[in-house]
């Protein structure tokens, strides 16, 4: 098991322990932080059938009562209309104020379970089960917790620290495989933001961490946490530091608000980091070698470099529309090197276009 301390304000810290097979102590990890009678568990009907027995068993064994509330499959239930029916299943079963609340699942459970946990009551414990990759290595860090509401993602949110998140890397053995890809997209970018050495590794053994080999993919994960952790102890409210962690995220979900979601993040992120280096490399920043060697480290991930076919009308919109804007410039995140990267607001709407219309770029 490898552990990163995860440092929050007011000399508070969490653990993210990772390794395979650590779900199962999961009830004598909860239990040697949280004194009450019960658990609450959020999940969906897919991840409950295959992980949900082996943690209501372990929370069972050290005398917790557990609630398991189910939700639906899919980012569109990550809604207001799904909390409110979360906080009546709280209501139901008396959670009290110091009840935890366990996110057995991907992002999507993550972001909803630490809603619901965030403001029922003030507060209840968080305790982030992560099952995806891209939970393991993003979305159960950092305290970002939300809902979307009409047609945006993520607009209605709190920020709320879990207090301990487990990170089995077994349950990334049932994954399919373009959700393993997924969430290579956003590992890739941990190496591209801040750590040249760690993209050098993923390069060398993209083979076996795709086939989910057990160290490799522990490093992996390891890795990633650290770098997210040590950017967002610096930036906890997300006001400088952390913008790094978008790279890619500009065009990126803008390419996801055009396809109407159909599209996935990892996917549109990977074609969104392609852009945002084209870009620099055309401002004469990145070089060409480097744009070469993402575009194949990419394509290895099983993930796409190009644009697909979306209305480039609404790339652009969503591009305008997007928190990323200030004061009428897009802020981008651009390359310099492999490992390292600056904010601009330099970038013309005009530069962007051609580069996403430019199948080279
Ligand atoms: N809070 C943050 O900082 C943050 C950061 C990045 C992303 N996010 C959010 O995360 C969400 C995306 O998360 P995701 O990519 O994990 O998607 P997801 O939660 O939808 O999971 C993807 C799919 O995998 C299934 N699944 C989960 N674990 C499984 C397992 N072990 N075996 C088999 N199937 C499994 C799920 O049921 C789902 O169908 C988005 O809502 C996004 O906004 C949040
Ligand atoms: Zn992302």
């Amino acid at each position: 098991m490898r552990t990163v301390k995860v440092r929050t304000g007011g000399n508070k810290s969490y653990d993210v322990r990772i390794g395979g097979g650590l779900l199962c102590q999961a009830g004598r990890w909860n239990r040697e932080i949280f004194p009450g009678q019960m658990a609450i568990i959020i999940s969906n009907p897919d991840v409950d059938r295959l992980y949900g027995d082996m943690v209501r068993q372990g929370l069972e064994k050290e005398g917790f009562k557990t609630v398991s509330l189910l939700v639906a499959e899919g980012e569109r239930h990550k809604s207001l209309d799904t909390a409110a029916k979360l906080y009546a299943g709280f209501q139901k079963a008396r959670a009290e104020r110091f009840t935890p609340v366990l996110a057995l699942g991907g992002g999507v459970i993550g972001d909803l379970a630490g809603f619901v946990a965030a403001t029922y009551m003030r507060g209840l414990p968080l305790v982030a089960l992560p099952t995806t990759l891209l939970a393991q290595v993003d979305s159960s860090l950092g305290g970002k917790t939300a809902v979307d509401h009409g047609p945006v993602k993520n607009n209605i949110g709190v920020f709320h620290h879990p207090g301990l998140v487990i990170a089995d890397t077994f349950t990334l053995g049932s994954l399919p495989q373009d959700e393993v890809s997924n969430g290579l997209a956003e590992v890739i970018k941990y190496g591209m933001i801040t750590d040249r050495p760690f993209f050098n590794l993923l390069e060398k053994n993209i083979a076996g961490i795709r086939a989910l080999e057990d160290q490799l993919i522990e490093d992996v994960v390891q890795r990633c946490v650290y770098i997210k952790a040590r950017i967002v102890e610096k930036d906890e409210r997300d006001n400088g530091l952390r913008n790094t962690l978008n790279f890619g995220h500009t065009i990126g979900h803008a390419i996801e608000a055009a396809s109407d979601f159909r599209i996935k993040h990892g996917q549109a992120v990977a074609v969104g980091m392609v852009k945002a280096s084209a870009i620099s490399n055309r401002m004469g920043i990145f070089p060409s070698k480097d744009l070469a060697r993402l575009k194949d480290l990419l394509l290895r991930a099983g993930l796409p470099v190009r644009m697909p076919p979306v209305d480039m009308a609404r790339v652009l919109l969503a591009m305008d529309h997007d928190k990323k804007v200030v004061d009428g410039k897009t802020r981008f995140i651009l390359p310099r090197r492999i490992g390292r990267v600056f904010i601009s607001s330099d970038v013309s709407f005009a530069l962007a276009i051609e580069v996403m219309e430019s199948d080279n770029g």
